[in-house]
């Protein structure tokens, strides 16, 4: 059957699809033929999400992507990849005055500093095949910026400005790299207390299109890994449900 979205064939690498938008991409990305290697901090949950997905090859790599060992070992454990999704964050709130070296470091090396060193080390070992997807999960926050979401943001503009650097890097290989910035979606990360239920009602009012889904973004992932998308590269995908057309916040 005709569709230019298919990922059959596709060796497909997400990160943080223990639960949430990375689930859901990996969920999605099977369904669309892919095989898919998971990786996540949690057993339990990592392989909750590897019995949703569909296809007999996939494969489920536990790891923390701050440990360095860790990357070594998942590195080593990885086929060729035809797309790579990172898409593991951590979101941590505080006001400047308050901020520690610790929340610094924890924001720093999962929201970015890992994936840069993931992708550092796949293309040293050669495990990115020529005409790749690389999708990196940002966030509406790196240009929508709240009080107290110094970190998160910093890490998000990183991301975005990092990928475009990577795009044009790897354009003569024809990888592309690309980034897509949610707004609110309703996750684990955002339903664990961090935020009050009369907040997120507030909230929720200044979306036109309500909150968002993972898999709302897992489809736009699916165009950027598919072959549909193999002259977009450089390019920021912004998915929001219209927030920041309404102003942002
Ligand atoms: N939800 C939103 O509204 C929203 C909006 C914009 C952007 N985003 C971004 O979307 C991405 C996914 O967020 P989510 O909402 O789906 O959150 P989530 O449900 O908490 O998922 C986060 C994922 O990252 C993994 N992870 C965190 N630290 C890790 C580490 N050190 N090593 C390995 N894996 C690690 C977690 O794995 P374990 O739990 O197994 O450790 C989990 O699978 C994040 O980058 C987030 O910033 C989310």
């Amino acid at each position: 059957m005709y569709n230019p979205f298919s990922l059959i064939g596709k060796k497909i690498f997400v990160t943080g699809s223990s639960s949430g938008i990375g689930a859901s991409i990996a969920i999605e990305s099977s369904k669309m033929g892919a095989q898919i290697i998971l990786t996540g901090r949690n057993a339990v949950r990592l392989n909750d999400t590897f019995s949703q997905l569909d296809g007999k090859e996939n494969i489920q790599i536990v790891g923390n992507l701050t440990n360095l060992e860790d990357i070594d070992s998942i590195i080593e454990q990885l086929p060729i990849l035809d797309g790579l999704v990172l898409n593991a964050g951590v979101l941590k709130t505080m006001p400047v005055k308050n901020i520690t070296t610790s929340a610094i470091e924890e924001v720093f090396n999962t929201n970015i500093i890992s994936s840069i060193k993931l992708v550092q080390k796949l293309l040293k070992n050669k495990k990115i095949n020529k005409g790749a997807s690389i999708v990196f999960i940002s966030s509406i926050s790196s240009f929508n910026v709240k009080i107290g979401n110094s970190l998160y943001s910093a890490t998000k503009g990183a991301i975005n400005s990092f990928m475009k650097v990577l795009a044009l890097e790897l354009a003569s290989q024809k990888i592309t790299v690309n980034s897509i910035q949610p707004g609110f979606i309703k996750t684990r990360a955002l339903s664990s207390g961090i935020i009050t239920d009369e907040q997120l009602d507030a909230h929720a009012k200044i979306y036109p299109l309500g909150f968002g889904k993972p898999s709302d973004i897992a489809y736009a992932c699916v165009y950027l890994l598919s072959d549909a998308s193999e002259w977009v590269t450089g390019s920021v995908f912004t998915i929001d449900g219209g927030v920041t057309s309404n102003g942002g916040h």
